[in-house]
């Protein structure tokens, strides 16, 4: 694992979106798995820049979504398929036929997480998996005792993430109890992945994430058994960070880093 610490939270965007951008320009047709929430929302946007004033070019893009809410239309403004649409898939050149979310409304649930997997396994897996995470360590949707192992499925939310994300429904108790979710075991499946973090409130569960025990009581820890995943947070983030210092030598010091200092 490499962490990138980058003074704000516009540095540490703007460097994950060129790590995207150099993904899309080694290999354009990349398979990507996005990721929602507030933290993408300025990532998204400089994508949407680099492909209107860098030739960023995703027109061979395929995209799986990591998650979406069960019982939201696509048309809901609080759906995810919403969310891309608005922060990403409009403003570029993709075929939105290759963007991949669940189905919220799919009438049987594990008939509904079953397809997913098979349409990840059709497109010949991810290239590279976006991640944020959650205030309970969550990424994707893979809240506390999520096994380490698991697929997508459907699963409940628990009452800090529904704390977290209904104030951004206009009637906060519109938010679905439910949602789909790649598994941790889907998600470990990626070749690459990238983390972005930013915001102080991030700081305690990050640094657990991060530098603690794995465990499936924080299923961001899964990632420590990757081979290949980047993490970039802002100075907020990583203030808890215990060996700080030495992720900085490392950014500092090793030659496939120097087009991003
Ligand atoms: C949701 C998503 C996660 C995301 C998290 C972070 O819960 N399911 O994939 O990482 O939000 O949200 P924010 O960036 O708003 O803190």
């Amino acid at each position: 694992m490499e962490v990138i610490i980058r003074p704000n939270a516009e540095s540490a965007v703007k460097l994950t979106a060129k790590l995207i951008a150099d993904s899309f320009r080694a290999k354009p047709d990349t398979t990507i798995g996005l990721a929602t929430g507030r933290t993408m929302e300025a990532l998204y946007a400089e994508l949407s820049r680099m492909n209107k004033e860098e030739d960023l070019d995703f027109s061979l893009a395929k995209t799986f979504n990591l998650d979406e809410y069960i019982g939201l239309p696509a048309e809901n403004v609080n759906s995810y398929r919403y969310y891309m649409n608005f922060h990403l898939f409009n403003n570029i050149n993709i075929d939105k036929r290759n963007t991949h979310l669940p189905n919220g409304m799919a009438p049987d649930d594990k008939a509904e997480a079953a397809r997913y997997e098979e349409e990840i396994k059709h497109a010949g897996g991810i290239d590279i998996q976006l991640l944020g995470i959650g205030r309970d360590g969550h990424i994707g949707f893979n809240e506390p005792l999520s096994s380490l192992g698991s697929r997508t499925r459907a699963k409940a939310l628990t009452p800090e993430t529904y704390a977290q994300n209904s104030p951004l429904f206009e009637n906060p108790e519109d938010m679905p109890k439910r949602a789909f979710t790649m598994g941790v075991g889907t998600i470990m499946d990626a070749r690459r992945i990238f983390m972005l973090v930013t915001g102080a409130e991030k700081a305690d569960v990050f640094a657990k994430a991060i530098e603690g025990p794995v465990t499936s009581m924080i299923s961001a820890t899964a990632l420590q058994l990757h081979p290949n995943v980047v993490v970039v947070c802002d100075e907020a983030a990583a203030k808890n960070l215990v060996g700080r210092e030495y992720y900085d030598f490392v950014f500092q010091n090793e030659p496939e880093w120097e087009p991003y200092r």
